[in-house]
């Protein structure tokens, strides 16, 4: 059977502001550098993301049909507004002395690369990259273990975008596959497998090198930092250890990203940490 995106589906944005970072210490991971080196790195990297695949997904809404056309006016939302509350979660690093500007240009030049390509490329490049988002959505909301010892505001911003991350998965992949709907399906496979290797690839060693430089900034170099981030990453909690089979999903040719309806996580941490609407999430 064809799995599709559920009828009853709701996108929600909800403008909702992290800025004033109460209690949160330098190493908000409840006190684990190399948890909090690479949620760091990870924030860095999200604005410039989030703005590409804002530009990417908006020329295709028109064509669209409904409710597809709906939905991708509201992955623009969400990601507008999770870009701006990644930018003011990044000037707080910043203004705890961390250099972010190697990473930040590397995401230019390589965005600049990414939007020299042909539309179509760039929607299978945003469509690999909410899988990643989603994978990684999924784990979080599932195991909020692994944000044990942040603070209620921390915590509150990486759930927030999970849960719309999960909201939003099949906006990218359903937009690809209506452009692409002539398409051979075996081309279709093809490019969007190939983009995502190659996206993988750029993921794990740019994420990995610029988690260590973060860590180095911290005074964690050499071996103590590659092992303790391995370990992280790998073994304990094993951040990717734990995804790896959610991102092998991505590769078979009947994937669809709402094969794993994992709503029932949203509705749990909406509840669990009070993100509703009477709490001040407005829609
Ligand atoms: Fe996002
Ligand atoms: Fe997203």
């Amino acid at each position: 059977m064809t799995v599709t995106t559920p009828h009853d589906l709701v996108i929600a944005p909800r403008n909702v502001r992290f800025g004033k970072h109460e209690g949160r210490s330098r190493l908000w991971m409840g006190g684990n550098a190399f948890a909090t080196a690479w949620h760091n790195a990870l924030s860095v990297v999200f604005p410039a993301g989030e703005t590409f695949f804002i530009e990417v997904m908006r020329p295709f809404r028109n064509a669209a049909p409904q409710p597809l056309s709906e939905q991708i006016a509201a992955f623009v939302r969400q990601e507008a507004f999770h870009t701006r509350e990644h930018n003011v979660f990044n000037d707080r690093l910043k203004a705890e002395g961390y250099d972010l500007s190697e990473t930040e240009a590397w995401m230019e030049a390589t965005l600049a690369k990414a939007r020299a390509r042909h539309p179509v490329v760039q929607l299978s490049v945003t469509t690999a990259l909410e899988h990643f988002t989603a994978i990684f959505a999924h784990l979080t909301l599932k195991h909020p273990e692994i944000y044990a010892g942040t603070s209620d505001e921390a915590r509150g911003l990486w759930m927030w975008h999970a849960i719309e991350e999960i909201e939003h998965k099949g906006v990218a992949y359903d937009t690809f596959m209506h452009v692409t709907r002539t398409m051979w399906a075996g081309n279709r496979w093809l490019m969007r497998n190939l983009v995502f290797l190659q996206v993988t690839w750029a993921f794990l060693t740019r994420r990995w090198g610029e988690t260590l430089r973060l860590l180095e900034q911290d005074d964690i170099v050499g071996l103590r930092a590659r092992f303790g981030l391995f370990a992280y990453l790998w073994l304990y909690p094993g951040i990717l250890r734990r995804v790896s089979l959610s991102w092998a999903a991505y590769l078979a040719p009947s994937f669809h990203p709402w094969q794993r309806d994992d709503r029932n996580l949203i509705a749990d941490a909406q509840r669990r940490y009070g993100l509703t609407p009477e709490n001040g999430w407005s829609r």
